[in-house]
Formats: structure tokens, sequence, C-alpha cells
């Protein structure tokens, strides 16, 4: 049998969570966010589980090209727009709707061989977030120097906040909205936060990712609580059990020390399979489905669990690190990062397998 760690990826829970990303939309379009193997779900996996967006964000022109190709039907938006102009050519001749957010991006399609009205674009505004995109009074001469080129045709605004997680987004939507009056376009500005909490800065075109996912995107809020479903699943098995007296110590640095006699538990899973090296001693996780924590440090392989509310736990016993009855959003607080990192470094050694629900998951001991 091989080493029992498994990621295993929801893709009726990915639907789900579209629908409730397309409620909150109304009649927004929706662009589903799939960048980074979307957000480690795997990229194709996602597409076909969210085949009811209007179009896949993602920032590979690769990932773009296969997109358009496995689903026609589908826009497909490059969100860091291209690098080259021979990466213009490819965007015009799979007709991929292309971010431009820097001046150098419009010579790189000035020079593209592309037909008439060939490329669609958005010109992205850099509202606040000081990342990417237009300051607000280059805004109009970007826009006209793109309407003047004959490659492109359908030009969209968009932007990006930086805080709709936080301290809100009225700063940034006032200023979008006061650069793009008199501007035709498409506007695209809401991530998950923005979908969920803020309704006038839908637009025309939205772009949920974490959501999709079943992350929350604010600190203070469950994703249960927002009615989004886990979508991806990491479990694993007991491979050791230690009885340790009191103060016996475990792991690297000797980081946690045993209060008082306790048993612990060898969890087939560490930092190389994707798991926070950083999450401290007390870092939730399900034991045969019963909630304990880290204790020590996270090495290469293998976390420490206290086995002191599992009784029953012994070698082989299933553990859950996050998914169904531990939300990814828990362990990623205790770890000081946000689900998203959890994610997306899920690593390529861990198998992925996709199931319909995690109700298939086997949590008995
Ligand atoms: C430009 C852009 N739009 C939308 C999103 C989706 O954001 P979220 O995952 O917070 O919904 C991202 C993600 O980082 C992004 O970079």
């Amino acid at each position: 049998m091989s080493r029992p760690i498994r990621a295993s990826i929801s893709t009726r829970a990915l639907a789900h969570n579209l629908d409730v990303a397309r409620r909150h939309a109304g009649t927004a379009g929706v662009w589903a966010v799939i960048k980074a193997n979307a957000y480690g779900h795997g990229l194709e996996r996602a597409a076909r589980a969210l085949s009811a967006a209007d179009g896949y964000a993602v920032l590979d022109l690769a990932e773009a090209v296969l997109l358009r190709a496995t689903h026609p039907a589908h826009r497909v938006l490059l969100l860091e727009g291209i690098f080259s102009a021979s990466d213009a050519a490819l965007v015009a001749a799979h007709g991929i709707t292309t971010v431009v957010h820097e001046a150098g991006q419009i010579e790189m399609l000035r020079e593209a061989p592309a037909g008439s009205g060939a490329i669609s674009a958005y010109l992205k505004l850099n509202t606040g977030m000081n990342r990417l995109g237009f300051p607000m009074e280059q805004v109009a001469a970007a826009y006209g120097a793109l309407r003047a080129l004959p490659s492109v045709g359908e030009i969209g605004l968009m932007t990006h906040f930086a805080d709709a997680d936080g301290a809100g987004i009225a700063p940034q939507l006032e200023r979008f909205t006061d650069a793009v009056r008199d501007l035709e376009g498409r506007r695209s500005l809401a991530n998950s936060a923005a979908l969920i909490r803020y309704p006038a800065s839908h637009g025309d075109w939205v772009r949920p990712g974490i959501m999709l996912y079943g992350g929350s995107p604010f600190a203070e809020r469950s994703a249960e609580s927002l009615g989004l479903l886990p979508a991806m699943q990491l479990t694993t098995r007991l491979i050791a059990v230690q009885s340790l007296a009191k103060g016996d110590r475990v792991g690297y640095g000797y980081a946690f020390e045993a209060p008082r006699p306790m048993r612990i538990g060898v969890v087939a899973c560490g930092y190389a399979d994707g798991y926070p090296r950083h999450a401290p001693n007390g870092t939730p996780v399900l034991v045969g489905g019963k909630r304990t924590g880290t204790v020590g440090r996270v090495s290469m392989d293998m976390i420490c669990v206290d086995l002191d509310p599992v009784p029953e736990a012994g070698v082989g016993s299933p553990v859950t690190l996050w998914g169904a009855g531990l939300p990814a959003d828990d362990v990623a607080a205790a770890a000081g990062t946000v689900s998203y990192e959890l994610f997306c470094a899920l690593a390529p050694r861990v198998p992925v397998s996709e199931i319909a629900d995690f109700h298939c998951v086997d949590e008995g001991l």
C-alpha cells in the first residue's frame, strides 16, 4: 500500500460554490478565476466542474490556449496580459481576452500580426492597490491608444480591490467610476469579497476565486455561513503512535514538551506535502473525525498530534488535515496564513482524486 496521504477534490462542491457566486452576481457575467492550477484544485478538473461560468481567468498563456481548445464556448481572460508581441499573435489567433495594464503591452499589441478587431482587451486601472494598472490620469490616453489599434476590437475596463475583505472599496470604486465615466466597455471589478459584500461593485463581469473553492474571503465569517462547501479535502492516516511521559519532548528543536503523560500520533503529512511548516502547536487536525491539535514542529514528511481527545485512535486511524468537518480557513488562521496559500501549496507528490462529494471519505476508526 502506498503512503496514505490523498487530496480529494469535490466537483459537486465546485459547481455548488459557483451557483452561490452566480446568485450574488445577478445578471453579471462570471469569470471563474482558475489561475495557479485552480488554486491547487487542478486546472482542467476545475474548468469542467465550473463550466457553468461564462469564462475562465488564468495567468498563463499556454493554459489559456488549452482552455479555449477544450471549452470553445467559454471566454478566457489572461489576468496579467501578454509578455511579448508573439503572445499577442497567439491571443488573437485563439480569441483570448487579454488584460492591458501597462504601456508596453499596447506596443506589443501594435506589433502583433492580427486580423482587424481580432483582439479583445481589458484595460486595467490602478485605482489604489498600486500593483498593476494605469494611473487615473493616463486612463483616457491608454484607452485612446488601444482604440486606435485596428487589431483591437472589444475593450473592457477593470480594476482590482486591495481590501474588499477589510476596510472596504469606497475610494477605489469612486476613482474607477470617475475615470471610466465617458468610456465604453464592460466593467469588471469584484473578487469574491466584493462580490459578496458590495453589490455596487458588480459591474458587468465579476471575478470570484477563493469562494469557488469553498474558502471564505473574510477572516470573520466562515465559509459555511456564506453557504460554501469545501472543495478540497486533504486526508491521511496515523503511521505511528508514541506514549510520552511528562516532560518528554517531540520533534525537531524539541518544540513541544508533554505537560502530562500523553499519547501522540504521527501523521503521514509534512511540509513537503504542502502543510504549512510554520503551523504552531495546537493547529487543528481531525483524527477519526474528532478535533485535536498538532504538537511540535511540522517536519518534511510528518506532523505529530495529541491523541488525548481520541483515546481509541491507533496506527492506521484516518486523519483529516482540512476539508469536511475542518475548514481550511481554521487551519490557515491557526498557522497565520490564508486558505488560498494552503490550497495553492498542495504538493505535486500528493495523489489527487476527484469525487462527487466528501461523504465517501472514511471517517471511522
Ligand atoms: C485580478 C484578480 N481578480 C480576481 C481574483 C480573485 O480573487 P479572490 O480569490 O479573492 O476571489 C484575483 C485573485 O487574486 C485576481 O488577481
